[in-house]
């Protein structure tokens, strides 16, 4: 079942995600010793990860038992300005304590069809050791796009039918472009899911997701429903305002 929670603005939105990551990262670090997130990228999620990394949130997270994870990346180095290891980097993870080799990147300058089998492994070896057979991620933070696609997971594109894999590489025609993703196997088999969603470009996008019949081809975001887990959608106004 989606839970939707309507904020005045992405300002306001990004406060009430950034606490809600607060409450989950306490909850699974009492539970299990450490707080899986799967960050995604773009741009909604720059001013949520820079206001994580202000002395207000900073200190309310253990970040030592942080292990930060990627939904999706592109296939470019990691200093290139489309990277979402990149955004995320300088926006939250060189301002926090987080330990480096608790940060978990997705290699976008390998060969697509390496970097995703290499991140497979990652994932395997990591959830394996929490005694996990699935990709048992603590969050996954989802954005969508005005096209209904999340992670990298674009509309009739081959990575939204992948399976058993965790992770593919995805070429997406429209972008001219591979990209490493997430399939919808592993982001369903997440505990949370948060979508962090803002904009009115997104609104006619966000009603048929939520509202409108269930096309996944058309609309990839709506594969997003974990059997084990929840969903929430942190929405602004704008993105809202066609409900
Ligand atoms: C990416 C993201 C992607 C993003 C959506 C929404 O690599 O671009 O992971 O899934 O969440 O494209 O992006 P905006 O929040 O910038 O609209």
């Amino acid at each position: 079942m989606n839970k939707i929670e309507i904020h005045a603005d992405l300002n306001t939105l990004a406060y009430a995600v950034a606490e809600r990551i607060v409450t989950l990262a306490a909850g699974a670090i009492e539970a299990h010793g450490q707080f899986s997130i799967g960050l995604s990228g773009g741009s909604t999620p720059r001013s949520l990860y820079s206001l994580l990394a202000t002395e207000e949130f900073r200190a309310r997270i253990d970040w030592s038992c942080v292990h930060v994870f990627w939904g999706d990346e592109r296939c470019v180095p990691p200093d290139h300005p489309d990277s979402n290891y990149r955004m995320a980097y300088s926006a939250l993870l060189n301002h926090v304590p987080v330990v480096e080799a608790n940060i978990h990147r997705i290699y976008g300058e390998s060969d697509p069809s390496q970097a995703a089998a290499q991140y497979e492994r990652v994932l395997r070896e990591y959830f394996g050791a929490q005694g996990h057979f699935t990709a048992r991620f603590d969050l996954l933070l989802q954005g969508m796009g005005a096209d209904g696609h999340t992670a990298s997971l674009f509309p009739d594109t081959a990575a939204i039918h992948e399976r058993p894999w965790w992770v593919v590489e995805n070429y997406v025609s429209k972008l001219d472009a591979w990209r490493i993703t997430l399939t919808p196997e592993a982001i369903n088999a997440a505990a949370n899911v948060i979508f962090m969603v803002a904009g009115a470009d997104k609104a006619e996008t966000l009603r048929e997701v939520l509202h409108g019949p269930y096309i996944p081809d058309k609309y990839p975001a709506q594969l997003v429903r974990p059997e084990n887990g929840q969903v929430e959608w942190m929405v602004d106004a704008a993105a809202a305002a066609l409900f």
